[in-house]
């Protein structure tokens, strides 16, 4: 497969016919590694806790996974798996390091953790995202699943690496600023790449009334307004527990708390859809599936 740098060479008037042609490209690959990026647009909105979650749960049930962490020089993934930080991911850059000295492994779940306040990388000028899409594009092949974290904000790089994943799931509170921010990000990726379909997840949301209401506002004005198809792939509920408690808990995938019973719901029916079910089907069948909170709770 062609070098992604090769098709991203400038970001002048061709930029979007390259990144469209690199996306027909991809789509004519087979039985290629499934991508999906987790996004959102508002920082805060449990974008990275839900990356590492969907990333352990899909390795805990036997496929491989390669989770990305793409807020470069903001890494969270680490700190919230209580690993010590590095520059490994600089070390990559700089080809210091091989790609596998940079990861973290745990079994079949993969982690390649981005940098934190590095100057060196602040100074180096370089296209974060033609870097990481090489990287997809190296190791697809050896994961059946390839993640990415994506930072806060609608800037160039997250809309790329958002719009060269197959799926793309948005992550979205109840407040008005995450919602807004959602479909800020799903009218440009739809008006600038073309990206019709995306996935919802909505996080930290107290009651069922609330869920419904972030659903419903959202796919209806993004299907009205954009012509964009909204997926619903169920919640997580607001947790009331200190901050650096809740990813502990969440991250869990031995205890089969509540939580995580509840989110395994959300991995079945995204990985159903992908044509890859993991976790038995008939518990919570697709067809059955609704934007009802009891539905989705059952
Ligand atoms: N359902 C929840 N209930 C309670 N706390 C949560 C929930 N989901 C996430 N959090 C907490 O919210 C905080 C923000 O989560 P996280 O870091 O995953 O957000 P983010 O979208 O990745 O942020 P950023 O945009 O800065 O990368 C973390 O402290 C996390 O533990
Ligand atoms: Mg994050």
């Amino acid at each position: 497969m062609t070098k992604t740098s090769d098709w991203l060479i400038s970001f002048n008037s061709s930029y979007q016919r390259q990144v469209h042609h690199l996306l027909t490209e991809r789509k004519q690959q087979q039985d290629k590694t499934t991508t999906i990026s987790i996004t959102g647009g508002k920082g805060g909105v449990g974008k990275t806790s839900i990356s590492l979650k969907f990333a352990k749960e899909l390795a805990a049930e036997g496929s491989k996974v390669l989770l990305i962490d793409c807020d470069y020089n903001l890494s969270n993934t680490s700190i919230k798996l209580d690993l010590p930080l590095t520059n490994n991911f600089y070390s990559l850059i700089t080809n210091e390091k091989s790609f596998e000295e940079c990861l973290y492994q745990d079994g079949n779940f993969h982690l390649l953790s981005a940098c934190n306040g590095n100057v060196d990388m602040f100074d180096r000028e370089m296209r974060m995202e033609e870097f990481i899409i090489d990287i997809i594009n190296e190791h697809e092949g050896e994961y059946d699943f390839i993640l990415l974290d994506c930072p806060a904000g609608i800037q160039r790089e997250s809309l790329t690496l958002n719009a060269y994943c197959d799926y793309r799931v948005v992550v979205v509170t109840p407040d008005k600023a995450s919602i807004t921010d959602s479909y800020s990000l799903i009218k440009v990726l739809s008006q600038k790449f073309g990206i019709k379909e995306n996935h919802l997840l909505v996080n930290k949301y107290r009651t069922p009334a609330q869920f419904e209401k972030v659903v419903s506002t959202l796919s209806e004005t993004v299907e009205n307004f954009l012509g964009c198809r909204t997926r619903i792939l169920g919640g997580v509920k607001r947790v009331d527990i200190s901050q650096n408690k809740f990813d502990k808990y969440f991250l869990d995938t031995t205890g089969k708390n509540d939580l995580q019973r509840n989110f395994l719901k959300v991995v079945g029916r995204l990985t159903e859809e992908l044509g890859r079910p993991i976790v038995p089907t008939e518990i919570f069948p697709l067809e059955k599936l609704n934007t009802t909170f009891n539905n989705l709770n059952a």
